[in-house]
């Protein structure tokens, strides 16, 4: 008797649809400030807009994302180590600390996801003692200088650097 393809029962083996990537976002000291903070060199865009766009883009790429901001290496070193079995990337301008934090480089380390480094500006424009980042080693990529929007293209280039865990 043949089977009508449509009411067939679904196949305990059939592929489940993959489950959306979740990537952490997370924004390191002073850049709650954006929008008012040095805009010739970090723009006029508010960090809630950065957010609310991150989060608006991931819903059109199939991203869920969470979005953090501190001006504390602690807290931010407490988050990272959250993101263990929660997230399956992470995006972060750590801002100052990437220039001084052995603390987040070695939370980044430990829960080994694949890390995606974010500056608004092109630091190696800059002073010199922004030229040293203390993560740029372990990330996987590194963005900087076009702004906010080097945010939007991480989150576009995190599809392929973590596909999403079964
Ligand atoms: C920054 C660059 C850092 O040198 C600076 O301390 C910041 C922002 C950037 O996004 O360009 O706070 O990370």
């Amino acid at each position: 008797m043949a089977t009508n393809r449509k009411d067939a029962p679904a196949r305990d083996d059939a592929p489940l649809p993959p489950r959306p990537l979740k990537a952490l976002v997370i924004h390191g000291p002073n850049l709650n400030l954006l929008g008012t903070r040095e805009p010739e060199i970090y723009g006029s865009t508010t960090l809630k807009d950065i957010d609310r766009e991150l989060v608006r883009l991931g819903a059109e790429l199939g991203i869920t994302v969470t979005t953090y901001q501190s001006n504390s290496e602690g807290a931010i070193v407490d988050r990272i180590q959250q993101a263990r079995g929660h997230a399956d990337v992470i995006l972060i301008n750590p801002g100052a600390y990437t220039h001084t934090s052995v603390a987040i480089r070695d939370a980044l380390s430990a829960v080994a996801l694949p890390t995606v480094e974010v500056h608004l500006s092109n630091v190696y424009r800059r002073e010199r003692f922004r030229h040293r980042s203390m993560i740029a080693d372990i990330a996987v990529a590194r963005i900087m200088g076009f702004g906010a929007t080097g945010y939007y293209l991480a989150l576009r280039a995190a599809r392929e650097l973590a596909p999403p865990q079964a």
